[in-house]
């Protein structure tokens, strides 16, 4: 939420690199546009050029910005950043928009969180006579930080002379910077640039995401590593209450008293070709269709030759996962449906009593937790505030803490004891849809992985279970060939005001991201019931023509799961129902009771998930393509929320 980008490279004179120079502008402009998905409620761009800070902003999304600076083009820089915005205090309006300049224009500031104690900070700033042109708490920060930069010498120490000298890292933005992050509360990423340091930018972070980026005669800073991608491969991770100071050739990292720290340098696993539509219409459409190769990706090497699951990236003592009594699944919105439909598989395969709780709840309730207790944080991004939060009062409570996350380097798993990545790829669309397949992938395998480990399950059936996954990917591609029929039908349905959702077992959580995708994308009013509860309450709201989409089980299952499921759909329908039902092939029981079948390929009961899920995502893509809206950057969403 909010996209960050700052650019650092060498004045033409002393360029080393051919590609590097004044480029800021374009490099800022190209992150933006990678970025744009983290919210889109208003762009801007503010540069150091010979005349000093030059600034565009502009509310609406990233083209609105484009369009002013056509018409107003910024100078030629080797040094700026660029934000585009997810509103938090203050509406999506220009005023509010970043970046803020202040200090007489001779600062520009971009920030991503929010400032837990800006309205006393605010109050003190009004007091000494500052005054504010935006309702934003960034605003606040921005003009603390120009008060403290005037307050210090010129080589970073106090005003009246060189009383403490230079501290480490950067020059007097730095030390101002790191004396700000001192004083603010909350979250934040903050990245600063200053007319008196052109060629240098200066970024400080707690509890908000920033990382950066190294070139040749350049370096780079982005919320995520998608915001110079374009550029270069090579991400150093930056930690917790740190400021880093970036220029051309140089990059200086210390924590918030100015002590030097070292960040982790590592290579991206993608490039910038895997975070294009690829031919596709929109991301959402390519993220669909990439979903084979998600579920395939996050399978690989994950045994030995002997077919022994191996999970080498997973370092928590086997002994501490044997003594492990209890598992608690922490997400939020799809992963935590991830999670709801891993807790099925877990709990048969593993015998470990689960639970799956949102985030943001779990601090509330006062949960029992010990070092007996397993926590699995499920994220495809890494940096939801609430499921970071999460984690850190879980291990606080002595919790063993697993990350199964998407994203290399981001927070949550490098808070947590262990990391299990999903390999999905980058995911750019707001609405996620092949993160969600990777991560019960993922789940899955760490349930297997804890069964082997405590012997719940024979080698044998871990081994049939495995292949079974491993031939996933094809029959999702299946799935995906034969796409037309619920396409068309989604076509037919844009007028439909309400979709009701139904599944039992793993088809519930099912059913609940099919509706999550409907509301998001198409804005429709969607519901996903257990099928079993409608009796309960909810079947009241059917009437004739209400639409009802039945995730039905294989009748190949346990427990007549799927008669209980077919007598359901015939509830509904005996009072006016239109029933659309996902059905495994073969299944011919349905039709009668059915106005549409859509079927998928054959699997067990716990894998169906990964296919039926794949149709809904269709539906609601294509429901909200015929209505005309934009489903990749659906309204008053962003990716990655960084605030709770
Ligand atoms: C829905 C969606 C959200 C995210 C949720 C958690 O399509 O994308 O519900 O699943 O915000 O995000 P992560 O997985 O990044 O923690």
């Amino acid at each position: 939420m909010c996209g960050i980008v700052g650019y650092a490279g060498t004045a033409p004179a002393q360029s080393t690199a051919a590609s590097a120079g004044q480029r800021a502008l374009e490099v800022i402009v190209e992150g933006l546009r990678r970025l744009e998905y983290r919210g889109y409620d208003s762009a801007g761009i503010a540069v150091v050029g010979a005349d000093g800070i030059a600034m565009r902003k502009k509310s609406g999304k990233l083209v609105k910005l484009l369009e002013e600076l056509a018409l107003h083009p910024l100078p030629a820089a080797t040094a700026g950043i660029g934000h585009t915005r997810w509103a938090t205090h203050g509406g999506p309006t220009d005023a509010n928009a970043h970046p803020h300049v202040v200090g007489g224009g001779s600062l520009a500031v971009v920030h991503n969180g929010i400032i837990e104690n800006y309205s006393g900070l605010k109050a003190d700033l009004l007091e000494r006579g500052h005054s504010f042109a935006s309702e934003t708490d960034s605003e606040v920060a921005a003009t603390l930080l120009g008060e403290i930069y005037a307050s210090l010498g010129a080589d970073g120490g106090d005003a009246d002379g060189a009383a403490d000298g230079p501290v480490a890292g950067g020059g007097r933005l730095a030390s101002a910077m790191r004396l700000v992050g001192q004083q603010l509360d909350g979250a934040f990423t903050l990245v600063a640039t200053h007319v008196a340091e052109p060629g240098v930018v200066v970024a400080a972070r707690r509890n908000s995401p920033l990382v950066v980026g190294l070139g040749d005669g350049e370096n780079f800073l982005g919320s995520d590593v998608s915001g110079f991608i374009d550029y270069t491969r090579r991400a150093v991770e930056l930690g917790q209450n740190q400021v880093v100071s970036i220029t051309g050739t140089s990059v200086e990292i210390t924590d918030f008293y100015g002590t030097p720290a070292q960040g982790r340098e590592y290579l991206v696993d993608w490039d910038s070709a895997a975070a294009e539509k690829g031919g596709y219409p929109s991301f959402m459409e390519k993220e669909i269709n990439d979903q084979p190769d998600a579920v395939a990706q996050t399978l690989l090497g994950r045994t030995n030759g002997e077919g022994v699951l191996t999970l080498d990236e997973l370092r928590v003592d086997p002994s501490v996962l044997k003594s492990i009594n209890r598992i608690i699944v922490l997400a939020c919105g799809t992963s935590a449906y991830a999670g709801q439909v891993a807790r099925y598989a877990i709990e048969h395969w593993c015998r470990i009593p689960t639970e799956v709780e949102l985030s943001h709840e779990f601090r509330y309730r006062d949960p029992i937790v010990d070092e007996r207790t397993l926590v699995v944080s499920i994220s495809q991004s890494g940096e939801t505030m609430d499921t970071l939060m999460a984690v850190r009062y879980a291990k606080e409570q002595g919790a063993v803490t697993v990350s199964i996350c998407n994203t290399n380097g981001s927070t949550i798993p490098r808070e947590s004891d262990a990391v299990l990545y999903t390999h999905a790829g980058p995911e750019i669309a707001v609405a996620s849809t092949k993160a969600f397949l990777a991560q019960i992938t993922a789940t899955y395998l760490l349930g297997l992985y804890l069964a082997q480990l405590r012997g719940n399950l024979f080698q044998g059936q871990i081994k049939d279970i495995l292949a079974e996954l491993a031939k996933t990917p094809a029959k999702i591609a299946r799935v995906l060939e034969n796409a037309e029929q619920v396409k068309e039908l989604a076509r037919s349905m844009a007028e439909t005001r309400t979709v009701l959702f139904l599944g039992r077992h793993v088809g519930y959580p099912v059913a609940m991201e099919g509706a999550l995708k409907l509301k998001e994308l198409a804005y429709i009013h969607a519901e996903g019931f257990a099928a079993g509860e409608l009796k309960h309450g909810p079947i009241a709201l059917i009437e004739e023509g209400q639409p009802v989409i039945v995730v039905v089980p294989s009748p190949r299952g346990r427990d007549s799961l799927h008669a209980k499921v077919v007598s359901n759909i015939q509830e509904v329908r005996a009072r006016g129902a239109k029933t659309i039902v996902i059905a495994e092939e073969g299944d011919e029981s349905v039709r009668e009771h059915a106005e549409h079948v859509f079927y998928i390929p054959e699997t067990s009961t716990l894998l169906a998930p990964l296919l039926a899920t794949v149709p809904l995502q269709i539906f609601a893509l294509e429901l909200a393509t015929a209505k005309g809206y934009d489903v990749d950057q659906p309204r008053n969403l962003a990716k990655s929320v960084t605030v709770e």
